[in-house]
């Protein structure tokens, strides 16, 4: 049985003074069957780590350097989280893949590191509106996911967190169907299997992310191969995304 997950991605939001109203109104709320995390900008872990450490939410970063040290202007390395007890790192996201010119390999690299480091990768996949219309789906997630599976299929993978973002569904009100969603899924679910094993494939984590609000989030979560949501806009909010993480649970 794989337990669901939801994590927050804030982006380039947040303050001091907004994230700590928002870890305040959290923390009270006890949703003991499911992970949950939040990932705000780097400059704000310390302040996560200090207000969530006695609970029972993680806390992450939305970017990570595949490198582990030396001269690389603006990184943030793996160690460098560890000594703000960071859980999770997205890697792959489609903003950093398109702003950011992120290969599919650098993505990869990325995942290794962080797979190597103890923590867990949340790796982001996903089309966009035109590769959809081309019904070039499953070819676009596979290349990107079995990039990542080939290059660490030796390393232990029992922590890969997949996240299946349509790029026309991030940001834009536009929602995947569950059985939309649910199709992409499944597909890379089968991916994992034959890249690796039927065993990582059964207990990997396959969450979706793209519009998910509080009032659709149920029915995606419900599907058999969603395993919870990345959560952008709707997280800014503490009560949508409370309202988000007890639909997961
Ligand atoms: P959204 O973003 O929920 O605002 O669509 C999701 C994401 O980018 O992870």
């Amino acid at each position: 049985m794989r337990k669901k997950i939801v994590v927050a991605n804030w982006k380039m939001n947040g303050s001091l003074v907004d994230n700590k109203k928002w870890y305040n109104l959290f923390i009270s709320k006890q949703i003991p069957n499911i992970d949950i995390a939040v990932c705000p900008s780097f400059v704000y872990l310390a302040q996560a780590q200090q207000l969530l450490m006695s609970t029972k939410i993680g806390w992450g970063v939305q970017d990570v350097s595949e490198q582990i040290h030396g001269a690389y202007t603006g990184q943030v390395s793996v160690d460098m989280l560890k000594d703000f007890g960071v859980h999770y790192a997205i890697i792959g996201h489609s903003e950093r893949r398109s702003i950011c010119l992120e290969s599919d390999e650098l993505v990869a690299l990325k995942a290794e590191r962080v797979l190597l480091s103890g923590l867990t990768p949340i790796v982001c996949v996903g089309e966009t509106l035109e590769q959809r219309k081309n019904n070039q789906t499953k070819e676009v997630v596979a290349r990107q996911l079995n990039t990542v599976l080939e290059l660490c299929k030796n390393h232990d993978l029992t922590k890969l967190v997949v996240a299946y973002e349509p790029v026309w569904a991030i940001g834009t009100g536009l929602v995947a169907t569950p059985e939309q969603a649910e199709e992409v899924h499944k597909f890379l679910r089968k991916q994992i299997a034959e890249c690796v094993t039927g065993n990582l494939a059964n207990n990997t984590r396959i969450m979706y992310g793209g519009s998910v609000k509080p009032d659709n989030a149920a029915e995606l979560f419900s599907q058999p191969n969603i395993d919870g949501g990345l959560i952008g806009g709707a997280s800014l909010d503490a009560a949508s995304f409370l309202e988000i993480c007890l639909a997961a649970e």
